[in-house]
C-alpha cells in the first residue's frame, strides 16, 4: 500500500501523534514479523483516529468486520466505556487465532468476541444495533457490509470505512480495473449519491469515510 499524502507527511504526521504503547507497538511488530500482508494493519495513525472516534462517540457497542492481527480492535477496546463490547469478524481462522493470543492478555479480553468465518454468515447471527461499525474486510463486500452496517446503526451511530481511496488506484485516470478497484469506486460513488447518508472522506493514510444518518 502506497500512502495518499507524501510518505514524509504521513511520517510526519504519526510523529506528532500520540504513541499507542509499548503493547500495541509489540504487537504490530510480531505482525509484521508473522502474519502475510502486514500492510493490512491500521497502525498508529489510524489506531488513534478509530481511537478517537469510539471516545468522542462514547460508543458502546461496537461492530467490526475484518479483525486481522487485532490492532484496531485493541485500539477502540481501550476508550470503550465500562460496559462497552466490540464484536469483531474474521475469515481467516490463523488470523483470528493470533488475535485471540493477544486480546487474551489485556483486560479487555472478556469485551471483545471474535467470529470466525465469513463476514456475510456471522452478520445473519448479530442484529445489534451498533453505535460504530468500522469496516476494514473483503473490498467486494463492501456493499453488502454497508447495508448491514447501516440496519443494525444506532441513530446517532457512526460507520467508519478503511481503504476507500485504495493507494490513488480509485481515480478515474488510473488504469487498474482490478475488482477491488472496481468495488471500490462503486462503494464510493454509492455512498456519496445515498440520501440516506452524510459522509466525509478523509485523506489519511489509504482513505477512510465516515458516515452517519442523515
Ligand atoms: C485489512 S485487514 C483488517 C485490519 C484490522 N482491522 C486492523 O486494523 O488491524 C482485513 C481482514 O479481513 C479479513 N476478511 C477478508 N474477507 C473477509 C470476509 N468475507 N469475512 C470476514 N473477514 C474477512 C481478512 O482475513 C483480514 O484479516
Amino acid at each position: 500500500m502506497t500512502f495518499v499524502v507524501p510518505e514524509e507527511i504521513e511520517a510526519y504526521a504519526a510523529a506528532h501523534t500520540t504513541q499507542a504503547g509499548a503493547f500495541l507497538d509489540e504487537l504490530a511488530a510480531e505482525t509484521r514479523a508473522t502474519l502475510p500482508s502486514p500492510q493490512m494493519l491500521t497502525g498508529e495513525l489510524e489506531g488513534r483516529l478509530l481511537e478517537f472516534l469510539v471516545f468522542l462517540t462514547g460508543a458502546r457497542r461496537v461492530l467490526e468486520i475484518g479483525t486481522y492481527s487485532g490492532y484496531s480492535a485493541l485500539s477502540m477496546a481501550r476508550v470503550l466505556p465500562p460496559d462497552g463490547t466490540i464484536d469483531t469478524l474474521e475469515l481467516e481462522p490463523k488470523h483470528a487465532e493470533f488475535a485471540a493470543g493477544w486480546i487474551d492478555r489485556t483486560e479487555w479480553a472478556d469485551r471483545i468476541t471474535i467470529h470466525v468465518g465469513p463476514a456475510e454468515r456471522a452478520l445473519e447471527r448479530l442484529p445489534g444495533p451498533y453505535d460504530l461499525v468500522f469496516i476494514d474486510a473483503d473490498k467486494s463486500g463492501y456493499a453488502g457490509y454497508y447495508e448491514a452496517a447501516l440496519e443494525r446503526l444506532e441513530p446517532r451511530g457512526l460507520i467508519v470505512v478503511d481503504n476507500v481511496l485504495w493507494s490513488g488506484r480509485v481515480l478515474e485516470e488510473s488504469d487498474d480495473e482490478t475488482d477491488d478497484t472496481r468495488a471500490l469506486r462503486e462503494f464510493n460513488a454509492r455512498v456519496v449519491a445515498d440520501e440516506r447518508v452524510v459522509c466525509v472522506m478523509l485523506t489519511i493514510r489509504d482513505g477512510v469515510t465516515l458516515i452517519r444518518r442523515r
